[in-house]
């Protein structure tokens, strides 16, 4: 459909933004439900995202995607936070309303749940503990949505234990019959593997241009879910080594299609699938 003057108009706010796969995604669903919008890629610089995000209602934007290095900025600055966000400390996701207010929320957390139950049909969550490596924004996410859905132990493992220690103080809710939380050291990482239900990497190792994820799989049983949010490559030195020791295992791409999801319901009104094409399409040109 053409771009008219009633098109509704979404971006994702960051810097840089040129790697974003956002807009490709958006676009995409934009494209096969033939909605008249538009979602662009906004380069903003650290100093200007306060003003940028306050401007992008007054222009009429219907929301924003917030990405590195503004999810903490966006989560002070919109006029109401959900708690979900709020418990996280990060705002990915920005709905204006009619009058320009905006609300804030964290969708990846959804997303990474979505990802693993659409990939591995139906996956518990609540069968056995979960490890996380990684302490960053990712993992707070992840850590928050794995609560929600029943872990009943959650081993956070970071290079900096001083990071896990500070996740796992923050998001601990005592007195709540939700899941241990538990800071391990990085050098333990192998061990903790005993008895898990779930590995999840939210490191960056792995990716293009860093050094692959050194863990020793033994004491990971094998009916356990192995996911890496990573998705340049699709398939990390991680995945390989679990799938190849007969582990389920899911790829990272799966977490941005779904986290997308609210998001664009909310500004552009339609429900969006992901499936296959969604999927071949956004990584057509990312794998090189
Ligand atoms: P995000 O918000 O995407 O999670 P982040 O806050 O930069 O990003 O977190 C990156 C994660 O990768 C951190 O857990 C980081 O560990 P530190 O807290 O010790 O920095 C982890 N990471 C990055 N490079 C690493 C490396 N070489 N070895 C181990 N962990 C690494």
């Amino acid at each position: 459909m053409p771009i008219t003057g009633n098109a509704r108009v979404a971006g994702v706010m960051g810097w840089p933004i040129s790697h974003s796969l956002s807009p490709k995604l958006h676009n995409h669903w934009l494209s096969v439900m033939d909605i008249d919008g538009l979602y662009v890629p906004l380069a903003v610089r650290p100093d200007d995202a306060v003003d940028a995000i306050a401007m992008a209602g007054r222009l009429g934007f219907r929301g924003l995607n917030v990405t590195v290095p503004h999810k903490q900025t966006a989560l002070a600055v919109v006029d109401n936070a959900d708690e979900l966000a709020t418990r996280i400390g990060a705002v990915n996701t920005i709905v204006f309303d009619e009058e320009g207010a905006s609300v804030g929320t964290n969708t990846d957390g959804y997303g990474f749940i979505e990802n693993i139950s659409q990939r591995q049909s139906g996956w518990d969550f609540t069968k056995g503990p979960a490890v996380v490596l990684g302490a960053g924004g990712a993992a707070r996410a992840i850590v928050v949505a794995l609560m929600e859905a029943g872990a009943p132990e959650i081993r956070v493992c970071n290079r900096t234990h001083v990071r896990a220690n500070d996740l796992v103080s923050d998001l601990a809710r005592p007195g709540h019959a939700e899941a241990v939380l538990n800071a391990v050291l990085w050098e333990e990482r192998d061990d903790a593997l005993a008895g898990a239900a779930l590995l999840v990497n939210t490191t960056s190792l792995g990716m293009v241009g860093k050094e692959p994820l050194d863990i020793r799989l033994d004491a990971l049983p094998e009916f356990a879910c192995v996911n890496d949010i990573v998705y340049a490559p699709l398939e990390t030195r991680l995945l390989r080594a679990a799938y190849h020791r007969g582990n389920p295992t899911v790829d990272g791409i799966g977490m941005l299609l779904h986290q997308a999801r609210p998001g664009f319901e909310a500004w552009f009104g339609q429900v969006p699938e992901v499936d296959n094409v969604l999927r071949l399409h956004v990584l057509a040109g990312t794998q090189e």
